[in-house]
């Protein structure tokens, strides 16, 4: 049952719904946030506008779907480890894990979503592009399909496109990571633990080469797989607008925000919730 006036939206046939007439600044009942993650479930990324949450009514938002964790590589908000600000500021030309990706795959056990909510926005641009990891999968060949059933892939922190697009947080507010294990091997695809459905799980940010094979061995494969992922068809694109929150599942999506505002201060808080280990 859809609480009164909660209304869904698919944005793209592959992905993505806008969710109305919800304020998350109030306690969510249990309908909402069942309705709420059903949507998810669906939509993969769901679009919720006009929200203005605090550091606490967003973590308090995130617990109601999950545990928030934190982010291995940079400080939280004061008082709020699990916030961390993804910020580009006017005078950086760098953005905060600009390229596709699905979030921290190096771990053992990965997000199963994340929570981004707009704080300070570019008068046009910085846009974000999610796509949809399951549509991918559906699509290939039923040939690519057995060949890559069962294949592994190793996923690591330190690809340096990706390592670049940290360095102006970890400058300012990097946490010592010394020890922390920062790459893990997970299945090329996973089964979704909610949905049952299948997904590719590797992301051209921290994938760096199939178990058992080498770099320059896995690189044709891993090409064709990182450009098939990411084709138009799959995804969505959200132009943020103020206030606007998404809960994307990091399970079977892949994001990537546009570095078009160079100029121009942009600001997001960001909470991950825990996952498990990939299927
Ligand atoms: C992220 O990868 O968490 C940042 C996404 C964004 O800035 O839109």
């Amino acid at each position: 049952m859809l609480e009164p006036d909660l209304k869904i939206e698919p944005v793209s046939p592959a992905i993505g719904c806008e969710v109305s007439d919800v304020d998350l600044a109030k306690p969510l009942s249990s309908t909402i946030i069942k309705t709420l993650r059903t949507a998810l479930l669906d939509y993969g990324v769901i679009f919720i506008r006009g929200q203005d949450l605090s550091p606490a009514q967003q973590m308090n938002v995130a617990e109601a779907f999950g545990e928030p964790d934190k982010y291995p590589f940079v400080e939280g908000l004061p008082g709020f480890p699990c916030v961390t600000p993804v910020l580009k500021r006017a005078h950086e030309s760098v953005n905060f894990g600009g390229l596709w990706h699905s979030d921290t795959t190096y771990q053992q056990c990965p997000p199963m979503g994340t929570l981004l909510h707009a704080r300070t926005l570019p008068p046009i641009g910085g846009d974000t592009l999610f796509s949809s990891m399951s549509a991918a999968y559906d699509s290939l060949s039923n040939g690519m399909k057995d060949m890559l059933s069962g294949m592994k892939a190793v996923n690591s922190a330190h690809k340096s496109r990706v390592s670049d697009t940290r360095a102006n947080r970890i400058k300012e507010t990097g946490k010592d990571v010394e020890g922390l294990v920062m790459e893990a091997v997970h299945p090329v695809v996973r089964t979704h633990p909610e949905s049952g459905k299948k997904a590719l799980y590797i992301n051209g940010a921290h994938t760096t080469r199939f178990e058992g094979m080498t770099e320059p061995e896995s690189e044709g494969l891993l090409s064709f797989l990182f450009r098939h992922q990411v084709r138009e068809e799959f995804t969505c694109r959200l132009r943020w607008t103020p206030g606007a929150v998404v809960f994307w599942d990091n399970r079977c999506t892949q994001h990537f925000p546009l570095n078009d505002y160079t100029g121009h201060e942009r600001l997001l808080h960001r909470i991950t919730l825990k996952g498990d280990v990939p299927r």
